[in-house]
């Protein structure tokens, strides 16, 4: 990867005529609802920018999607790239370098997560506050990183605190139970024993899942203010471990999509 593959990218994208969108979504696994938010202007699919990487995963549609919510410029990455499926650091984070490129001013993620907190419970929300890289590498250790900017990036605050607070005091407006937490970022993607929840926790996780953490260092490095919310969808009690139930997660991703839509939506009205 290289400047020059992210300005070909971008220049394409220019030319689709698209208007500059001033934040960036990535939507996680089950949670493309707010899709349907989007008063769209110009969808792209990732296989036809070059350099951009190609989705995998059926529920990853794998399309750039520019448009509007709550009249407010926006690019929806629908469609996001996992260690778990094979790709590299630099490959999961790309999209994340042609946003800013593009000239987004802000981040919002949405991921699916476990539950290692037994205070929360499926089914609700939690902020992320901070987070543990357990991905055993970093987005920004390859050769030429330091074309992209500093590489020693600060992480003592990697979630912006004042979007934070707006999406705090949201819910709280709304009557929306948001937990905030420490998140904790695996490979996968198998799931985790009772010995790694117990870990999980000891450690000082509220939260475990396969994404998000790459990003979120990437858009650090760019000083590109990020804020990321996990959907719970399972609850991981090492003392009481039921088998991983697939379908469930779906079912819990759905559940909680409604108030994730009013809190991004909310949230893009005051920017
Ligand atoms: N562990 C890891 N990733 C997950 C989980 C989990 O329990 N639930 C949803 N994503």
């Amino acid at each position: 990867m290289t400047l020059e593959h992210i300005q070909e990218s971008v220049n394409f994208i220019h030319k689709q005529g698209i208007t500059i969108p001033e934040t960036g979504i990535i939507l996680g696994t089950g949670l493309a609802k707010l899709v349907d938010e989007i008063d769209i202007q110009r969808v792209i699919n990732y296989e036809d920018i070059p350099h951009f990487v190609t989705a995998t995963l059926e529920s990853h549609a794998g399309k750039l999607i520019f448009g509007t919510i709550e009249d407010k410029n926006v690019v929806v990455m629908s469609g996001r790239f996992h260690a778990y499926e094979g790709y590299s650091f630099n490959e999961i984070t790309y999209g994340v370098r042609v946003m800013q490129a593009l000239g987004i001013e802000q981040l919002l993620i949405t991921n699916a997560a476990g539950a290692v907190n037994l205070g929360f419970n499926k089914g609700e929300l939690m902020l992320i506050d901070d987070h543990i890289n357990l991905q055993g590498g970093s987005p920004l250790a390859f050769k030429n990183a330091k074309d992209f900017g500093n590489i020693f990036v600060d992480m003592s605050a990697p979630y912006h605190k004042n979007l934070n607070t707006k999406i705090e005091e949201i819910a709280h407006i709304n009557n929306i139970n948001l937990h905030k937490g420490v998140y904790a970022s695996v490979v996968g993607p198998q799931l985790e024993t009772r010995a790694e929840y117990r870990y999980l926790k000891t450690i000082g996780a509220d939260a475990v899942g396969m994404s998000t953490v790459p990003e979120v260092i990437v858009a650090n490095q760019l000083a590109l203010p990020c804020v990321a919310i996990s959907v719970l969808t399972d609850e991981c009690d090492p003392d009481n471990l039921k088998p991983i139930n697939i379908p469930e997660i779906f079912e819990m991703a759905a559940k909680a999509e409604p108030q994730l839509t009013i809190l991004f939506k909310e949230l893009l009205k005051t920017l």
